[in-house]
């Protein structure tokens, strides 16, 4: 198998553990173990506690899936396999695809969405998140007219990485209704779940909608959790769930003894760890509108409707690209450029869910004020 490289990972491999100021981290402000711990009922405290750290179960511990299968309103335990989140799209996409099939994807996107299915061989048509006066919207009647007789697969990703987008009611249930009727499976990346800024948002999962819908979710973004690398995938297509626990074999065959316990916990406490989430990203959009408004000559902010992160635009006479690597070495604040994404607009990624954004954000106002004044 040849694949390009991850633009973003190799991007934040450079700079995710030297840099100060992580101005553009997509998770939402970790827990610390200790806290976590404090939160677990009788029943996982005395799971941790006499945890052996053999292999486990390599379709997910059974009350870890029990826990999920809460989030849905169809889905079964037997109807979800635990794994890493990224390896949950590269399973997926192998044991769905095959060479030649046509696959719808939106764009830009979180690179291996798309990046896989092209890898396996497959055709590929972006289906463009686009800007309208100054708003983040999506054409439905493009993804129609995408369809072709061999489409296999559309791939969603709302809230959507990197702009905070998430369609409207009426856009979802076209999306949701054209893979239905045309017997296409859909894909429907979920880790941002729970961060919608209206609960009116939060569609029904691809995997409730019908039996050809899988959903990916997991605990790194809303849930604050990414070093549990615990996420899921949930189908009640029981020849696609039978064909990604065998693919899985070949990945890394099953979950960490210590974070599925640790799972469990945060899965029981869901609505504490979301609401302190979604209270930390709501904060900071306010404070990053504040500065952006004030600097509305060089920023302009693009509203997100959910997630944790946003892309707003820069006045166009300065390239992103050159903007976020200037603010790196000079400050030591890491935005992503919106090369990243090989998205042609001038855009960065900013990331709301960290306690020292303000912090994070004053260093920023002090690189605009030195270098980019009026
Ligand atoms: C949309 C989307 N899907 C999947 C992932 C993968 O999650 P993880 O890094 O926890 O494997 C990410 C991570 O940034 C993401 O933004």
């Amino acid at each position: 198998m040849r694949i390009n490289d991850f633009r973003l990972e190799c991007y934040f491999a450079k700079y995710e553990f030297s840099a100060k100021y992580l101005l553009s981290s997509s998770d939402c402000e970790s827990l610390k173990l200790g806290d976590l711990l404090q939160m677990a009922d009788q029943e996982c405290m005395a799971l941790w506690d006499d945890l052996k750290l053999g292999y486990t179960d390599s379709k997910g511990h059974p009350l870890l899936r029990n826990e999920i299968s809460k989030l849905y309103r169809k889905i079964k335990p037997e109807d979800i396999i635990v794994l890493a989140p990224e390896e949950g799209i590269f399973v997926a996409m192998n044991s769905i695809l095959d060479r030649g099939d046509h696959v719808i994807s939106i764009e830009p996107a979180y690179q291996s969405l798309a990046e896989i299915p092209e890898s396996l061989g497959c055709a590929v048509t972006r289906w463009p998140v686009s800007l309208n006066d100054n708003k983040w919207s999506i054409d439905t009647s493009y993804l129609q007219n995408a369809i072709r007789s061999n489409t296999k697969l559309i791939i969603i990703n709302f809230p959507h990485n990197p702009t905070g987008f998430i369609p409207d009611p009426g856009e979802f249930k076209t999306i949701a209704g054209l893979a239905v009727n045309n017997d296409i499976f859909l894909f429907s990346d979920e880790m941002y779940r729970y961060l919608e800024f209206s609960e009116s948002r939060r569609y029904e999962s691809a995997a409730d909608i019908f039996s050809n819908g899988i959903s990916l979710s997991g605990l790194s973004k809303s849930f604050g959790l990414p070093g549990l690398r615990t996420g899921w995938l949930a189908t009640r297509n029981k020849t696609v769930m039978e064909k990604i626990r065998r693919f899985r074999y070949y990945t890394t065959i099953c979950g960490s003894a210590p974070g599925e316990i640790l799972s469990i916990i945060a899965l029981r406490n869901k609505d504490r760890i979301i609401s302190r989430n979604l209270d930390l990203v709501r904060k900071n959009v306010q404070i990053a509108k504040m500065l952006f408004n004030k600097h509305n000559g060089l920023l302009n902010w693009i509203e997100p409707q959910g997630g944790s992160i946003a892309f707003p635009h820069l006045n166009e006479k300065i390239h992103a690209d050159e903007f976020c690597r200037k603010l790196i070495d000079l400050k030591s604040v890491l935005l992503l450029p919106a090369s990243i994404f090989n998205f042609p607009g001038n855009h960065f990624r900013i990331g709301l869910g960290r306690i020292n954004f303000p912090q994070a954000l004053n260093v920023f106002e002090s690189f605009i004020d030195e270098h980019y004044a009026p």
